[in-house]
């Protein structure tokens, strides 16, 4: 259970320059976080500094590839204390997940055989379903996907768990949805799938911007992030364990290193948005050392940066629970709304913020130009998370309106939402 941290919103948002955009003469409200998030001010001096003062390749005999370098160091220390990682060298960066799903799932499987067993879940976003059933097919693989209860947008467990057996080589499931918001009993999978020795794939892109992750404690081999999700830059981030980066044979050239990260960074990095995501994570850093008052008995087992940041993103994460039960007690009120996810007062902390609606007589597409006329952005369609839609019987109707906080939201944006929905439908 997370304790309610102090998170003063009003400075929060003063980090966050784009918040003051406005359309027809009013601020914009940003509810199109599960697509992406905005950045922070750290973020965009972070790149502005890095393009002005160390542009360069890496390891050159120069000033600005030793810049280039010590940013490139910085951005794994920084990133392996968010996810709490051991070491640096579990951190690898790509341009986004799904690209360093395709291909560190190519390099697994190198070491799966006719007949192995993949378990995929019918809740995940399909990059954390397609690059496996490619692979499947590619390696004569058996791929089992565990289903979801439609009811309430949660894994069904059983399911799950009968389908992870000796059979299985690779687990991959979600830390949350990004269509639903539902947050997984990770630990508790990546036990079942350690027991037959399987290997655990954690797609937490959803999660991250809204909780702290330890990997240590969960025990993940691999898992997977967006840094455009929490507050960064268009860059993917996946944490491996030492022992399988190290062991596992990666798709890369020649001359390039043979030790991780820097083998599973194939090509050249994007340098700029490396150091903006260390800017990012300075801003969290902050957030978390002024948030630590009172928050002394939490994460004992870390200290300095890591500990922080895991104190910063679970004052995010309490503060998002008010919004999350302002949000879905004024939705319930909509004529016609359907909500597709946990809804109890009793289950915020089993949810991100992240909310899927129907309206009855409007399509989700039409509800999303309506709002966004009244400048509040959100998403419509199945976001990706195409099972799950077709589980929904939402498919062919054009998916669901997606609502999506961040800590950067504020009540009275809530409440804005829910007076323009009111208007849209005529409630
Ligand atoms: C849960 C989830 N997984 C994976 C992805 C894909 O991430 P990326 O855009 O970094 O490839 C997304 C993006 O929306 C997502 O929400």
């Amino acid at each position: 259970m997370i304790q309610a941290l102090p998170l003063d919103v009003a400075q929060v948002r003063q980090h966050f320059p784009s918040l003051a955009l406005e359309q027809n003469g009013q601020p914009v409200v940003y509810l199109d976080n599960p697509g992406g998030t905005q950045v922070t001010q750290e973020c965009i001096a972070a790149i502005t500094d890095y393009l002005t003062t160390a542009n360069a390749n890496t390891h050159g005999a120069f000033l600005t590839s030793a810049r280039t370098d010590a940013f490139l160091t910085e951005a794994h220390a920084a990133m392996a204390d968010l996810l709490h990682a051991a070491d640096p060298r579990e951190i690898v960066f790509g341009p986004n997940m799904t690209t360093l799903t395709f291909a560190m799932s190519r390099a697994i499987g190198r070491t799966l055989q006719p007949g192995d067993e993949i378990v995929v879940t019918a809740l995940d976003h399909d990059a954390n379903v397609a690059p496996w059933l490619m692979l499947a097919e590619d390696r004569g693989c058996v791929v089992q996907m565990a289903e979801v209860n439609t009811t309430n947008g949660t894994l069904d467990m059983d399911d799950l768990r009968a389908k992870i057996t000796p059979r299985t080589k690779v687990v991959a499931v979600g830390y949350a949805s990004n269509a639903v918001g539902t947050i997984n009993d990770v630990a508790a999978i990546i036990g079942w799938a350690q027991h037959v020795g399987a290997l655990t794939w954690i797609d937490a892109v959803q999660f991250a911007p809204h909780g702290p992750i330890d990997v240590q404690a969960l025990g993940c081999d691999f898992l997977a992030c967006s840094a455009y999700k929490f507050f960064g830059p268009h860059l993917g981030i996946v944490y491996g364990r030492l022992s399988l980066l190290e062991s596992l044979q990666a798709y890369k050239v020649r001359p390039s290193d043979n030790e991780p990260p820097g083998k599973w960074e194939t090509g050249t990095q994007n340098h700029e948005c490396l150091a903006g995501l260390v800017g990012t994570l300075h801003y969290l850093e902050a957030l978390g050392h002024n948030a630590q008052d009172g928050a002394t008995s939490q994460f004992p087992m870390m200290t300095g940066r890591a500990r922080s940041l895991h104190v910063a993103m679970a004052a995010i994460q309490a503060y998002e629970q008010t919004l999350a039960r302002r949000l879905l007690a004024g939705l319930v009120g909509l004529p016609g709304v359907h909500i597709y996810g946990l809804t109890d007062e009793a289950d915020l902390a089993r949810r991100v913020p992240t909310v899927a609606i129907t309206i009855d007589g409007h399509a989700p597409r039409a509800l999303a130009e309506a709002l966004g006329e009244r400048g509040i952005f959100c998403w419509d369609g199945n976001y990706y998370a195409v099972t799950l839609m077709e589980r929904l019987g939402l498919e062919q109707t054009g998916g669901a309106l997606r609502i999506g906080l961040a800590h950067y939201n504020t009540a009275s944006e809530v409440d804005r939402l829910l007076a323009a929905l009111h208007e849209i439908v005529g409630g």
